[in-house]
């Protein structure tokens, strides 16, 4: 049977995560072993949409080394505007003229709207779920978390040695925009007092009482895991010292977690994904998203893997409550 698609490109958008540079890779060097030609486009929808020099042929020696890199080689940016439809059909035409006749895209929930979009447009694609927040529910784990989840880790043990020494409750706020997965993960790895994850369940009493009865027990540390977009870490420290005596500090860790070279585990699965991503479009898939569930691979339409919900992290507070 012959085969329909010649060309690809392949993207990553919105925020970096480690373990994209391993996705590329795959995607590039996949594609290659089946034939094809590909296409790497620079800095995401914002490359597609000014096409031209920032849509480049991509050979083996292009990916050459980048599997043990943090960040995304071809650049990233968020583009709202994306988001209209002559933005899109733009982006779509860029990549007709140059023959490409299908995309892999590589992002957050974000770069799945804009998938879904292109696909029902006419320019078949398949998404790879690439974001360190873990906030897709159609896979159990995004490409950079695992990573994003250890250098919070490693920063926080380091916390833990200043602040045992000096008998003092450190307050971490972490990343995932408004999904609880990191903080839940770091929590239970750090053995951390209290997380919380959701303005909804951010409860100041419980806070302070826990500061206290921690003091009580002359415990020397503690340590409180806190997402981000919930309240000003800084202030809470000051509130739980006065409260409990619990002398305090906030630590947020930001961007750092966004950075660094790719764990084992995400390389692993941008790999996996890369290679499934371009064997999906050679068999003619398209407006789905690959995803790992329960040790399994799985192809998804977007539209139903952006509506879908799911709690990955069963039992995840009440193990650290119990442990810690
Ligand atoms: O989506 C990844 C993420 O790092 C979120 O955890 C965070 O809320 C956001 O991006 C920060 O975005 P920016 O880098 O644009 O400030």
């Amino acid at each position: 049977m012959e085969q329909k698609i010649k060309k690809i490109g392949v993207l990553t958008s919105g925020g970096d995560a480690p373990g994209m540079n391993a996705a590329i890779r795959a995607v590039v060097r996949a594609g290659i072993h089946y034939g094809l030609e590909v296409y790497g486009i620079e800095d995401g929808f914002l490359g597609l949409v000014k096409g031209d020099k920032y849509i480049k042929p991509m050979c083996r020696g292009s990916v050459t080394d980048i599997i043990t890199r943090g960040g995304t080689t071809l650049g990233t940016a968020r583009l709202k505007e994306f988001q209209e439809i002559p933005m899109t059909q733009k982006g779509i035409d860029n990549l007709k003229a140059l023959g490409i006749d299908a995309l892999v895209t590589i992002g957050g929930d974000g770069t799945f709207y804009a998938a879904e979009r292109m696909s029902r447009l006419g320019m078949p694609c398949v998404s790879i779920p690439g974001t360190i927040d873990n906030d897709i529910a159609s896979t159990d784990y995004t490409i950079g978390f695992d990573t994003a989840v250890n250098t919070a880790v490693e920063a926080i043990d380091k916390l833990r040695d200043t602040s045992n020494s000096h008998q003092r409750c450190t307050i971490v706020e972490v990343m995932g925009r408004y999904c609880g997965d990191i903080a839940l993960a770091v929590a239970v790895a750090t053995g951390a007092e209290i997380v919380v994850t959701s303005k909804e369940t951010f409860d100041i009493q419980k806070i302070l009482e826990e500061a206290k009865t921690c003091k009580e027990l002359n415990k020397r540390h503690a340590i409180f895991i806190i997402s981000e977009n919930i309240t000003d870490v800084h202030a809470l420290a000051k509130q739980v010292e006065e409260y409990s005596g619990f002398s305090s500090r906030a630590t947020v860790l930001s961007h750092i977690q966004r950075g660094g070279s790719p764990s084992a585990k995400d390389r692993i699965l941008a790999s996996q994904f890369g290679l499934l991503a371009v064997e999906a479009l050679i068999n003619g898939k398209s407006n789905i998203t690959l995803g790992f569930i329960d040790n399994k691979f799985v192809e998804i339409p977007i539209k139903e893997a952006l509506q879908m919900k799911r709690n990955k992290f069963l039992r995840f507070e009440e193990i650290m409550h119990i442990l810690s």
